[in-house]
Formats: structure tokens, sequence, C-alpha cells
């Protein structure tokens, strides 16, 4: 089984890059089927969720290319099916993503309900509330989601919750949707603002993008275009609460600082000092961070995939911390694991009541089925002292670009094992000139 070693305790420190957006990605990748010709998209991660993505798009029978490290080139002539294999589209949350491109771009598409992490129900009620309201018929039989038009118009939507999946793709859907749409109550995340950003690029009109209103004319045809993607704000605020509990001093690179506030704001309250540079956020760090009270939001609320690391953080914490959980019903995986490195948490339906100790212990640890709880196992692992084995590394992997390589490139003993064979003791990590050293 695929696992990381982590022998904890060491303050990162140096410089770190961080890679696109994961949920930027997985919405731009679509948009470029939706287009007459080829799309180049840069700064795309190298993650499990863009790899099946392309996969999804290879049995529409569109074709792409890595044509550089990061860039990839997606050719969306060659389009002959408007079905996601079930196999495919349940691996991953995104992939109802097709439903709007497609619906847009030819009238029609059938994805299987879709699959991600497990955090509570998923329900797509209200992208399927905003297709029914552009015109398409909405059926769900066997697993799948069929939308289907023949004839689409442009119309005012209020979404009832604020949902970053169905302002997506209903923005997707409209863009070829003769009128105008006005999506009310929409969601107000910077990929939000990327993925308009790229449909603007490609010769569609979206305006409003990052407010609550989003206003969507329906254009004849979309063209290919070129576009970088944002980056992952989600990576880089796992890397700088680690550093925030390792006493590290981490420069944070390729950021957007702005879309870091929320965690920025909060990693302060904690006690940590945090300079923004123009692309770049440096975070130093020393002893016990404070503990502080956090609830999640939508953006520009603190954002729920930091939850879990955050809440790993404050294990540590001089005081007592409350987490409160307003997104999803179902995500603290991660507070059993913590327990075992010796965290005192009681989670009581959506609040964690953090009691801060002094230290983790490392311990043997089990990845488990949200992507963020598995990297809040992670700074849990880096915080400790001694050596902590994650096994399983499936989630992590959908949504973190080389992260053993980037951890070990400033200062952490990380090592990662994906030979079944292998028999690892903790020894087997320990570098000779750190061994007997205090916290080694
Ligand atoms: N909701 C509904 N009906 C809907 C859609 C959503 O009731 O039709 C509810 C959800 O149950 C949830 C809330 O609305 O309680 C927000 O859900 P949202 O639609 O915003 O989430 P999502 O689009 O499915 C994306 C990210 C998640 C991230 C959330 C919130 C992708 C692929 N996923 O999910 O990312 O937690 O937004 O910011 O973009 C992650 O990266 O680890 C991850 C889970």
């Amino acid at each position: 089984m695929s696992r990381l070693v982590i022998h904890g305790g060491r303050p990162l420190t140096g410089s770190l890059p961080v890679s696109g957006r994961k949920n930027s990605a997985v919405a731009v990748i679509p948009a470029a089927v939706m287009a007459t010709g080829p799309s180049t998209l840069g700064n795309i991660p190298d993650i499990a969720d863009v790899r099946t993505s392309l996969q999804i798009l290879e049995a529409l029978g569109v074709r792409w290319e890595w044509t550089a490290p990061h860039t990839l080139r997606i050719d969306p002539r060659p389009l002959r099916s408007q079905r996601v294999p079930a196999a495919l589209g349940k691996r991953m949350r995104a992939s109802y993503y097709i439903l709007g491109a497609l619906l847009g771009r030819i009238g029609e598409a059938i994805a299987p309900l879709p699959g991600g992490d497990d955090i509570g129900q998923r329900p797509i009620d209200q992208h399927l509330k905003g297709f029914t309201a552009l015109g398409a018929e909405v059926s769900v039989a066997r697993g799948d989601v069929h939308v289907a038009a023949t004839r689409l118009q442009g119309a005012r939507i209020y979404l009832d919750v604020v949902s970053v999946g169905a302002t997506i793709n209903l923005m997707l859907a409209a863009a070829l949707t003769p009128g105008v749409t006005i999506l009310e109550n929409a969601a107000r995340e910077p990929h939000v603002v990327d993925v308009a950003n790229f449909l603007n690029a490609m010769g569609g009109y979206v305006t409003g993008a990052g407010s609550d209103v989003i206003k969507i004319r329906g254009v004849e045809e979309l063209h290919g275009a070129e576009h970088a993607i944002i980056p992952d704000e989600i990576e880089a605020a796992t890397y700088m609460i680690a550093a925030a509990g390792t006493g590290g001093d981490l420069q944070v690179e390729n950021v957007v600082p702005q879309h870091l506030e929320p965690v920025t704001a909060k990693l302060r309250e904690a006690g940590c000092e945090i300079r923004e540079e123009d692309e770049a956020v440096r975070i130093r760090a020393e002893g016990r961070p404070r503990a502080i009270h956090v609830k999640t939001l939508p953006y520009p609320g603190f954002p729920t995939d930091a939850q879990p690391p955050m809440t790993a953080l404050l294990t540590v914490a001089e005081g007592t911390s409350v987490v409160t959980e307003t997104i999803w019903e179902n995500r603290f995986h991660h507070a059993a694991e913590l327990q075992r490195m010796g965290a005192r948490i009681r989670v009581e339906e959506r609040t964690a009541v953090i009691q801060g100790t002094e230290r983790l212990e490392g311990a043997d640890l089990r990845g488990v089925s949200d992507l963020r709880s598995c990297a809040a196992l992670v700074v849990g692992g880096l915080i400790a002292r001694g050596t902590t084995r994650i096994f399983g590394l499936d989630y992590l992997d959908r949504g973190y670009e080389a992260m053993a390589e980037k951890l070990a490139g400033v200062g952490a003993f990380v090592e990662r094992f994906d030979d079944d064979n292998v028999r690892l003791e903790p020894e087997d990590i320990l570098p000779d000139s750190l061994e007997g050293r205090p916290g080694a």
C-alpha cells in the first residue's frame, strides 16, 4: 500500500512553489471542450483529478497532449460522444462539469451522479434546477444524469445555496445559450472568476463573476484560447499551516496573496508573522500557536478545504479552540486519526472542540476518504515528534502535486513508498546525521 513516512518536528524553511488550482483545472478542462478549436491551458497541476479529467475527455473523443510540463493542449474538434463513462465519472466530483459544457455545446450530455470525497451528502439539485430553467429536460435513471434540450434560452436563476459547482456548471451551459442568463446568489470563489475569464478569452460574454450576481450573454460559438489558471490557495494554505506548526520560516511562491486572506488572517490571529509580496507569502512562526476559533464559510470566509489542516495545527495550540464546519456535514475524518497522535479533540456534529496539547507523537495512520483530511494527517505528522506513517494515499494524490518532494525541499523528512513489498522501519528514513539529535 502506498504510504508517506514522516519524521516530524523539523521546521519548514526555504521556499516552496505552489501548483495551479485543482478546482480551477477540473472546471477549465471541460470548458475547453465547448470551443470550436484547440485551447492551451497553463499552470495545470499534475494530480490524479486532472488525469481523470483527461481520461474523461478521451472517452468523449477529445484529443489532448501535454506540450510542456503543466501546459495542456486540448483539441475538442473530434468530440464524438456525449456520455461520461460511469467508472470515470464516479471517481471525482467535478465530472459534473461535462453536463454544463456539453449541454451548451451540443444540447445533450449523460454523466453518472458524481463521486469525490466522503464529506457528507453532496446533492446536485441546484445544477439540475438551473439546467431546467435554461430549457433542458433533466432525468436521473440508474445512477446517470441525462440532460437534453432542443432549444435553450437564457433565464434568471436564483441558487438556493451558495454552490461553487452549480455556479460554474450553469455559467458553462449559459455561455452558449441564446439570450441572457442571470445567476443570483452565485459563489464568489476566485476559481469562479478564473473560469469566467477563460470563457471570455474564448469569446464568451460573462460579467459580474466574483460578485453574487453573474450575467452571461450567450454567444453563438466559443473559439479556442490560451489561459493560465490561478494558483491553488488550498495547497498554499496547507503548507503555510504546516510551517506554523513546525516553527518554520517559509516562503510560499506563486500565489495570489489576496486569495489567501481568510487563512492569513486566522494564522496571524494564532500568532504567526506573515508578509505578503506580489506573488508570494512568507510565514514565520515561533513556539506554540495561540488557540483560535474558526468557522468555515463560502468565499471570502474561511475555506472548508483548509479546515482539516487548520484543525491539525490547533491540536498543539495554547488553549482551547472551536472549529465549526458549516459547508459539509461530515468533514472531521481526521479527528480520530489525530487522536492517535495524542490530540484532544471532541467532535459533536459540525463542531470540533480542541484542547491544545504541548505536542503530538508520531503514529501509524490510515489515509482517510477526504483529500483535505489526509492533508491534515500530513500536517500532524510534520508537527509531531517521532515517526508517522500514513497508509493509503489515493485521496491525497487527487489534489496535491509532488507533496513529498515539495516538503522534502523545505527541510521536512518525508518519504513516499509505493512498493507493496518494502518492509519499512522508521530508521529506514533517518539520515545518519540526524540520529541522536533531540526531536529527530
Ligand atoms: N449543495 C446543494 N445542492 C447543490 C450543490 C451544492 O445543496 O446542487 C450544497 C452542498 O451539499 C454543500 C454546499 O452546497 O453543503 C456547497 O457545495 P458546493 O456546490 O459549493 O461544493 P462543490 O462544488 O461540490 C467544490 C469543491 C470542494 C469544496 C466546495 C466548497 C470542486 C471540484 N470541489 O465542491 O472541494 O469543498 O466547492 O468550497 O470544485 C476539495 O478540494 O477538497 C473539495 C472538496
